[in-house]
């Protein structure tokens, strides 16, 4: 998603299915709910201090935020309508949570070093912003400055078996975890609308 862009947002609640629209694109759905729980609930297996990029419908981050280990819960989004979107929907947010606009790559860097315990990375990007290899190169070791010593990067599931190559080489230790998801039939941004799909913990030393 380009930080220059103005794309529009909708929340299109049909046929008992609830999707965030941005720019046309599926940016996220609701069925996705217990695999955002379960990638959440490992996050906070690692500590108190969490950050997330990206709040979509939020189902994430209060998972994070309600979760009894957490103090501090900050999630960062790109665009305003998302948030107020959000705040709509869910009134009476948990005092851990915080959410601040602005577009990860450049936020990453002005994030203090070893400030937190966990980061749950789920923005939805463009695919050339996923192909850019120098991009990924400046900013995995930027995660890594920003995690505390066996902190960990917990990315959205992948529906294939596979390490992505953005993180893969900037840590020495993975841990994955399979859950069988069923999507919609209208959903478009997963290989096939059932199957498995692999949770990704990646650990810093
Ligand atoms: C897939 S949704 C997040 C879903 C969320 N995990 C949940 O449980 O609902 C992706 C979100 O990332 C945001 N986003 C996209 N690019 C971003 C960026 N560069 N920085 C911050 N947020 C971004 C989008 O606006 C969108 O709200």
């Amino acid at each position: 998603m380009e930080n220059t862009a103005k794309p529009e947002i909708e929340l299109v609640e049909k046929n008992g299915e609830v999707t965030l629209s941005i720019g046309g694109e599926q940016a996220m759905q609701a069925w996705e709910r217990d695999l955002m729980w379960a990638s959440a609930d490992m996050l906070c297996e690692y500590g108190h201090e969490f950050y997330e990029v990206g709040l979509g419908l939020g189902l994430s981050a209060l998972r994070i935020a309600r979760n009894p280990v957490t103090r501090r819960h900050t999630v960062l989004e790109l665009f305003g309508e998302v948030e107020e979107l959000f705040r709509t929907r869910n009134p009476g947010l948990p005092g851990s949570l915080a959410i601040e606009r602005g577009d990860f790559f450049e936020r990453i860097f002005a994030l203090p070093s070893e400030s937190v315990d966990g980061m749950f990375f789920d923005p939805a990007l463009d695919m050339d912003v996923w192909m850019d290899k120098d991009l990924w190169a400046r900013t995995m070791p930027e995660v890594l400055r920003v995690l505390r010593p066996g902190g960990v990067f917990v990315p959205f599931f992948s529906t294939k078996p596979e390490l992505r190559w953005q993180y893969v080489s900037h840590f020495r230790s993975v841990r994955v975890e399979r859950h069988p998801y069923v999507a919609y039939d209208t959903t478009e941004y997963t290989y096939g609308t059932s199957g498995d799909a692999y949770i990704q913990c990646f650990r810093k030393d």
